[in-house]
């Protein structure tokens, strides 16, 4: 059970409507989310449309808005709002004691989305 959650570190690592990024050695990038409401929500750090680096985007209730074209991604469930398709694969994500664990496998496994036409 230990070693499936990766520790990433103390939750006041990341300010409330913020984000910070964790590179993954031969994998994606990843962009843990902190929302104005005191929840946390990992993603992938690529925009489904053209790959705009999510995690500097302006998070509003639960989504991002992407700092390139203004796509509103759900940071619950990694999809495209409104008329926008698309989806950016989510990392499961907990707090335990004031800090926060990643799923290891999904950290792993994450594949960034195909760039949108
Ligand atoms: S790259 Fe995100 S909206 Fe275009």
């Amino acid at each position: 059970m230990i070693g499936e959650w990766l520790d990433i570190g103390p939750v006041m690592q990341i300010a409330p409507g913020h984000a910070r990024t964790m590179p993954v050695q031969g994998g994606e990038e990843i962009a843990i989310f902190h929302t104005w409401e005191g929840h946390f929500y990992a993603l992938v750090n690529k925009c489904p449309h053209k790959h705009g680096p999510l995690s500097q985007g302006i998070v509003h209730g639960t989504e991002v808005t992407c700092p390139l074209h203004s796509w509103k991604i759900s940071l619950k469930t990694g999809e495209a709002q409104g008329d926008d398709k698309g989806c950016v694969p989510t990392i499961p994500i907990r707090v335990d004691a004031g800090r926060l664990y990643l799923l290891r496998s999904a950290v792993i496994g994450a594949k960034a989305p195909e760039s949108a036409a």
